[in-house]
């Protein structure tokens, strides 16, 4: 019951984690703004959705440009009245060898539109949830915004930097009616990790990924990070003292 009728603002909806929760959304009844730069992606999706009971608008648009974010945010409102949950998931792995190289532009983009992506969704949605005093933001980070990760400055910095920005507007809408809902999944097979040919240590099929992703969102949870044995690890890093960190860490090879 608790999706049916809810206006859910989806970034990212045309291919991997946001392909997997839309589909999984409209077949338990919601309204979906399905927002991705890929229009004909989003348009076959659309009609899965509506073939499977639930609502969806399509926006073509890039989530680094705030003023296109806020146009359909502002669409979807005024056709349905409201948006009840904002799920942040657009996002690129910037796993190439100029992100690698730290070349500025490649680390802005992977910075741009992993976060300032997710600044822009929020900045279309928050006011008006404060205004009716409900709502949720849901940000879609990473187990990889936990510590720094060989070859992974760029996504590790736009992950944490996710995670510290949701955390932060959490502290500010307490006991103002929204939610902030903070997910690290670990890795789950998607377009992002398919090229990749090392070792995803607890690698996840995309659609035993979605019920933690449905779960942690209607539990309201303010943090869930998934699968358990890579988030123990990961939590377990975090105290490690630098020395001993930088020499296990330092050998990982997921990113060669
Ligand atoms: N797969 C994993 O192992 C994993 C683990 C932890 C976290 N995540 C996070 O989960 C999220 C979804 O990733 P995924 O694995 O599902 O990858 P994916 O299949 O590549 O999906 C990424 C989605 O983001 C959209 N996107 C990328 N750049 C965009 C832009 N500038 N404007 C609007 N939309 C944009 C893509 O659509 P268009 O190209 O059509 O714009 C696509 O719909 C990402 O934030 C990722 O960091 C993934």
């Amino acid at each position: 019951m608790f999706w049916k009728d809810k206006v859910v603002f989806l970034t990212g909806a045309s291919s991997g984690i946001g392909e997997g929760l839309a589909l999984a959304l409209a077949k338990k009844g919601a309204t979906l703004g399905l927002l991705a730069r890929r229009k004909e992606m989003l348009g076959e999706l659309a009609e899965k959705c509506e073939a499977a009971g639930g609502k969806s608008r399509v926006f073509a648009c890039d989530v680094v440009d705030a003023e296109a974010v806020q146009d359909a945010a502002d669409a979807l409102r005024s056709e349905f009245g409201k948006i009840d949950i904002l799920i942040a998931n657009a996002g690129i792995g910037g796993n190439n060898e100029e992100t690698q190289n730290l070349k500025p532009e490649a680390v802005k983009k992977v910075i741009d539109i992993n976060l300032i992506g997710a600044v822009n969704s929020v900045s279309a949605v928050l006011p008006q949830m404060l205004e009716r005093g409900s709502g949720q933001l849901v940000a879609i980070s990473s187990l990889a915004g936990f510590r720094g990760l060989p070859k992974s400055a760029a996504y590790c910095a736009s992950k944490a930097g996710m995670t510290a920005f949701f955390e932060s507007v959490r502290l500010d809408v307490q006991n103002k009616g929204v939610a902030v809902t903070i997910i690290q999944p670990g890795f789950i097979k998607t377009p992002l990790t398919s090229g990749r040919e090392n070792k995803m240590p607890f690698l996840m099929e995309l659609e035993n990924s979605i019920p933690h992703f449905l779960r942690a969102i209607e539990r309201k949870k303010k943090f869930a990070a998934f699968p358990w044995q890579l988030a123990t690890i990961v939590r377990a890093g975090k105290f490690f003292p630098a020395r001993l960190y930088d020499r296990i860490a330092g050998g990982a090879k997921y990113r060669e």
